[in-house]
Parts: structure tokens; C-alpha cells; sequence
């Protein structure tokens, strides 16, 4: 039986919107990017032969149309209000007296919802299909990006379900959530492209292109907070309004809670403003609303703010301040990192002098120089940064401008500085000789995560470093309690629980200790990995870097790094000194012979498709299994997947049990 065009319109459709609902919704991509393009392509062509066969909905309608050659002015119906600001509990009780005085009523329900920052956007549907969509402008007109807004994944096109009132216009902001921000903007810095300063600026640019196939591939999405004009009923109080919103498909926050009274507004402010810097997208504040319609409604407004909402404001995360100077900092690498000295400013919650300049390529692109009026953002735990220069900086106390110079040695030691091809960082060649990068390893050495030594902090290292009682990480382990007691500000007291913890730090685990030895892109994970894998520093040590890039977490790159490390004799010395002096770990635990499949040896070859054959390998060493790479008489299992070749005709041979790997994950399924 043939297909009719308009059932496989249909089919088409189904499959692309749960394959688009998979990777921008639940960034879970089920299908390949080549899959979806080519199931769009036919849906494109059916629906040029048939016209009549294009639905409001479809997905073909998102991908952006023809660029404009400038936005149309829509006038509002209703105008789009700004809101009155808070900024202390004291605003907000002046704020509730405000509200309960004009009521004549004391219980006060609020709706608390967070201030997203991004973009105010207000979106027409004319019996459930989205017919206009508009920016804020001035508040009465704004300007109609219709056809960008279509592109917003999570924009309904048309509103599904019972009750949607004839003509209803929701408004609501649209955002970049960071993780999709920090990838845009990875992916725009590997291409030499435009970086963007924070979401809000990417979410603006973006909604502001006149070709909206731009837009469409921005990481846009939006979330409906308000009404507008409405021909029709809705429910009598807003977060039952939002709701309704919601079951006709509209993105509403989830963090929306209505409280009673004001003393749980600032419960709320609280609550939230602690997950600020975890939550998924950037915030400035928090919105509060009186709840009921009708109260809302006999508050009323004043000029261009209502009197029933006040955005309470949390401490910016970015202010302007001036550019004192330029410090050099080395690194454990010997990277040589420019640290911007500012003018203290409070920003995020703390005063700020110091900021990090990344690299050369980073100032030249601010095009900052000393003098300059800057922008200093501070978002949560990450290091301030400069953002931007303020672009009229001639009225900073110092009009004299002095460009930015990169030593030509190393600030610490002297050495030469060179950068290496494809890198933006220069770096000091000195390495253990240069002080600066010798602390720095000593302080990466001794911290938590690596060996974890209590009491050797950064003054300390500093002392020994500097008293040349530390010339490498093993001389740590040299320390005498007389050295000790000798350095400044060390008592006897003092020193013995230095030494004893030194003592203590001696028995590490080998990811431990691998993490400690500071190899460059060497971080915790990629550090449990290798130790899962070679399970002795010998077998890492002498691994090629063919095999390294076997691991999981490790490329090219890393590989060469890792290989770099080992081949340095200094290195092996200093690695051998250790263990003479005493650092020891316990055998790598998935090797412990424990497990449901302890005292079976297994094979793994051929191409697996989810996942690599070393994390296959190491999967079933955490359950207990030996892996070998050779096929013999001792190999209990064979795991081929396909191209298995010479190993699989071998076990065949002996008689071997093999599983492909449809079977192994339902064996992995059971057993872990
Ligand atoms: S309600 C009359 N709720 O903040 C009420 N606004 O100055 C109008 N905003 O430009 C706004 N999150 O784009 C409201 N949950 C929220 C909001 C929110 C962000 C923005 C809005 C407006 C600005 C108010």
C-alpha cells in the first residue's frame, strides 16, 4: 500500500519534533545531526509540492525566513511596564505597607518569581496560533521580530488543549541559559568568531538579527511571566493564570512559588539569591506580584510601573572601575597569565581588585590599556574577570592611556618566555628553576584533592621555597622538625603537626598521586582514569601514546602531555624519589579481583558502538574481571562487537564464549 503525501507529512513531522525535543529540550540528541537535516529536507520538499500540507506547527516553519531589510514598529495594545526596584527587606516593607494600606486588607498573597535576565518579548496568539511577536521598545511600540521569535524552540506555534481565549498576548523574556552560552561562545572562540560578554548581550544580539536563519541557530529560550491584552476568561489570580499558560504549552518558570505575607517574600529572596550562581540561566533579581487579579487591578499603576510588583534587586554582578595597572603572574605551568589591578569595586557580593586578563589575545581583543574605565563582572565563584572597556573612558581620573606589555622574561626568575605555535599563552622555560612555577607545583602538590597535606599553605611554601629548603616535590618529604621550627612564625608545636601530617600524607591512592604530579590537562578525572586503566605508575610511565589516547578523557593532546611528563628525566627522578621516601597507595581498587566476575579474564575487540573499548575494559574490571589483549586458553569471555577479526576466529577455535554487545549491556545492566 502506497503512502499518501499527507500522511507522510505527518509521520515526518512526529519523528523531527521528538528528535528536536530530544536535543534542545532534553540535550539528549537521539538521532545525528545529519539524520535531522535530511528527515527537514523531505518534509521541506513534500510540503513545497503540497502547499496545503504545511500546518502552523510544523517544524519547517522555525527555521528562520528570508533576512528583512529592517523591523516593522508595532504599537502595543496594552503598554509593556517597567517595575519599581527594591533593595534591602526595608524597600520591601515599605513596599507592603504601600500595597496593604491601598487594599485596606493585611494578608496579602505575592506570586515570587526570578528576574531573568535577558529580554522582555511580548507574543500574540489569534485563536492559538502565534500570529505577531514583539520586543519591548519604548514600552507602547516595539519592534516586530515575528519571524525570530518563530525560531525559539520552546515557542509554541500554535497553543494546544481546551479554553484558549480567542486573541491572548503572553509576555515573558527570552534568555540563553548558560551551559548553551558557554558552548556558544567555545564554539565562536575555536572559530575565531565574535565572543559574546554575557547571556543577556547573546540573547539581545540575537533576537536582533534581520535574518532570522541566525536565529534559528541560537540557543534561545523563553518563558512566559505575564499577560498582556486578552479576549477571553482566564483564571482570577496570576500564578493560576500561569499555570493555565502552561497547559497550552508555554514555558513558565518552575520556580514560581505564591506566598502569604511579606516576611516569606524575603524567605524566598533569600532561598533563591543563595542558588543564584547554580541556577541554569542568569538572574538579577526577584519578581514579586500581588497574586490576585482583582487587587492587582484596583492597585493599579503609577506612570510606567504597576503598583502592585517590585523587583527586588540582587548586588550586580558587573560595575565599571579603572585600570591601575597589570601584574604577571607564573603558573605551575609556567604560564604566564596578566592579572589586571583595579580600582576596588564591590561587585557580586565582594570588593574586587584584582581581575584576570586571560592572555595577550584577550587584551587585544578588549583593545584595553592601563588607564582604561573597564567593565569587571563577578559571577559567583569564578574569578573576576574584565568584560569590556567603557568606551568613553576620558572621564576616569587618569586621561593618560599606556598600553600593555608582555615581558620579554620571565617576571620570577628571568628565564626566557616563548609561546608556543597554536597557543595563546607564553610561558617561562625555566621550569623547577623558576621559583614562581616551583610554588606553584609545591601548592598544587600539597593541595586537597592531590596529596593533601594539612598545614602546608601558601606562606609556607613560599618560606621553603624561597630558603631553598624545597627544591622539588620530594624534598617535602626531606623535612626535618629542626627546618621546621627554624622558619618564621613556627613553633615547635606547629611544626610537629606539619611533619605529622606530612607523615600522614604518605599513604595516597594512585589517582591521587597521579592528579598531584601536575601534568598538564591532568585533572581529577582524567587522573582516576589513567589510574583505572595501567593500575600501576610503571605501566602509565611507559605507556606510548597510542595507548594513552585509548583512556577515556584523553586525546591527542593530553596524550602528548602525559608522554612529555614521563620521558622527562626529571620527572622520573623526582617520582622515584618520592616512592624511596615513603609514598605508597594501595592496589587501584577495580583491580581488587572482587566483583561478580572475579577470576574471569576477559577479551574485548573489535569497534564497540556505546562506548570505547577502554571504558568497556574498564567497566569490567570494576566488576571484578581481568582484561587481557591477547586471546588464549585463559580467556573466560570474548566481548566482539563488529569488525572483530584474528580474536573472535580464535576464541571460536577454543571453544570461548563471545558476546556481542547488545548482550554485554544487558549482562552490565544485571550485574552493576
Ligand atoms: S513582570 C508589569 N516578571 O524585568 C510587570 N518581569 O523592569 C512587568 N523581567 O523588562 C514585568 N523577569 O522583561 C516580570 N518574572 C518576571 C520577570 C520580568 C524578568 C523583566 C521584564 C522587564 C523588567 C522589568
Amino acid at each position: 500500500m502506497t503512502t499518501l503525501p499527507i500522511e507522510e507529512a505527518a509521520a515526518l513531522r512526529a519523528k523531527i519534533l521528538a528528535w528536536a525535543e530530544a536535543y534542545f529540550e532534553r540535550d539528549a540528541p537521539v538521532v545525528p545531526d545529519a539524520d535531522y537535516d535530511q528527515a527537514m529536507k523531505q518534509l521541506e520538499a513534500l510540503e513545497r509540492e503540497f502547499p496545503d500540507l504545511v500546518t502552523p506547527d510544523s517544524p519547517t516553519q522555525r527555521v528562520g525566513a528570508a533576512p528583512l531589510s529592517e523591523f516593522e514598529s508595532v504599537e502595543h495594545r496594552l503598554p509593556m511596564l517597567s517595575l519599581d526596584n527594591a533593595f534591602s527587606t526595608d524597600d520591601m516593607d515599605d513596599f507592603h505597607r504601600r500595597v496593604t494600606e491601598r487594599l485596606g486588607d493585611g494578608d496579602v498573597s505575592y506570586c515570587c518569581e526570578p528576574k531573568l535576565d535577558g529580554v522582555a518579548v511580548s507574543v500574540v496568539y489569534e485563536h492559538g496560533a502565534l500570529v505577531l511577536a514583539a520586543t519591548r521598545g519604548d514600552g507602547t511600540c516595539g519592534e516586530n521580530i515575528t519571524a525570530n521569535v518563530r525560531t525559539i524552540s520552546n515557542v509554541p506555534l500554535m497553543l494546544s488543549g481546551g479554553g484558549v481565549p480567542p486573541y491572548l498576548e503572553v509576555r515573558g523574556e527570552v534568555v540563553i541559559p548558560r551551559d548553551a552560552f558557554e558552548r556558544m561562545n567555545a564554539q565562536a572562540r575555536a572559530a575565531n568568531e565574535k565572543v559574546f560578554v554575557n547571556p543577556r548581550n547573546a540573547a539581545a544580539g540575537s533576537l536582533r538579527q534581520l535574518d532570522s536563519r541566525i536565529t534559528a541557530r541560537r540557543p534561545l529560550a523563553f518563558t512566559a511571566y505575564s499577560i498582556g491584552a486578552v479576549e477571553g476568561d482566564l483564571p482570577a489570580a496570576h500564578d493560576a493564570i500561569l499555570q493555565r499558560l502552561s497547559e497550552w504549552g508555554l514555558p513558565i518558570s518552575e520556580y514560581m512559588q505564591t506566598v502569604s505575607g511579606i516576611v516569606a517574600c524575603d524567605d524566598y529572596y533569600e532561598a533563591l539569591a543563595g542558588q543564584r550562581d547554580t541556577l541554569p540561566f542568569d538572574i538579577d533579581g526577584i519578581v514579586f506580584k500581588v497574586n490576585g487579579m482583582a487587587e492587582q487591578e484596583r492597585l493599579g499603576c503609577v506612570s510606567r510601573a504597576p503598583r502592585w510588583a517590585i523587583a527586588r534587586k540582587f548586588p550586580a554582578q558587573e560595575v565599571s572601575t579603572q585600570l591601575l595597572g597589570v601584574d604577571f603572574q607564573v603558573g605551575r605551568t609556567g604560564a604566564i597569565t596578566p592579572v589586571a589591578r583595579l580600582q576596588p569595586v564591590f561587585v557580586g557580593g565582594v570588593t574586587v581588585s584584582n581581575a584576570t586578563l586571560h592572555n595577550a589575545d584577550e587584551i587585544e581583543r578588549l583593545g584595553v590599556q592601563v588607564g582604561d574605565t573597564v567593565v569587571v563582572r563577578r559571577a559567583g565563584d569564578v574569578i573576576p574577570q574584565i568584560v569590556s572597556v567603557v568606551e568613553d573612558n576620558t572621564s576616569g581620573s587618569s586621561p593618560e592611556r599606556a598600553p600593555i606589555v608582555f615581558p620579554g622574561q620571565c617576571p620570577d626568575c628571568g628565564s626566557y618566555v616563548a609561546r608556543e605555535e597554536g597557543e595563546a599563552v607564553i610561558r617561562c622555560v625555566g621550569g623547577m628553576a623558576c621559583g614562581a612555577q616551583l610554588k606553584a607545583v609545591v601548592r598544587h602538590f600539597a593541595s586537597r584533592k592531590a596529596m593533601d597535606i594539612e598545614g602546608l599553605g601558601d606562606k609556607l611554601i613560599d618560606q621553603l621555597v624561597d630558603d631553598g629548603l624545597v627544591r622539588s616535590v620530594a624534598d617535602v618529604f626531606r623535612l626535618s622538625q629542626a627546618q621546621l621550627a627554624a622558619l618564621e612564625r613556627m613553633g615547635d608545636k606547629s611544626s610537629e603537626n606539619l611533619l605529622a601530617s606530612i607523615q600522614l600524607s604518605r599513604s595516597t591512592t594512585l589517582p591521587k598521586f597521579i592528579y598531584a604530579l601536575g601534568i598538564r590537562e591532568v585533572g581529577e578525572a582524567t587522573a582516576r582514569a589513567l589510574a583505572n586503566y595501567f593500575l600501576e605508575m610503571d605501566a602509565l610511565l611507559a605507556a606510548s601514546t597510542d595507548l594513552l589516547e585509548g583512556v577515556d578523557d584523553v586525546g591527542p593532546i593530553v596524550a602528548r602531555h602525559i608522554r612529555g611528563f614521563a620521558s622527562d628525566e626529571r620527572n622520573q627522578h623526582v617520582i622515584a624519589d618520592l616512592l624511596a621516601l615513603g609514598v605508597n597507595w594501595p592496589p587501584v581498587a577495580v583491580d581488587s579481583g572482587e566483583g561478580p566476575l572475579a577470576g574471569a579474564t576477559w577479551v574485548v575487540t573489535g569497534k564497540l558502538e556505546s562506548m570505547s573499548r577502554g571504558d568497556a575494559e574498564q567497566r569490567l574490571r570494576a566488576l571484578g574481571a581481568k582484561t587481557a589483549s591477547s586471546v588464549s586458553a585463559k580467556t573466560s569471555t570474548v566481548l566482539a562487537g563488529p569488525g572483530a577479526g584474528s580474536k573472535r576466529k580464535k576464541a571460536e577455535e577454543l571453544g570461548i564464549s563471545i558476546v556481542d554487545e547488545t548482550e554485554w549491556l544487558a549482562m552490565l545492566e544485571e550485574m552493576e
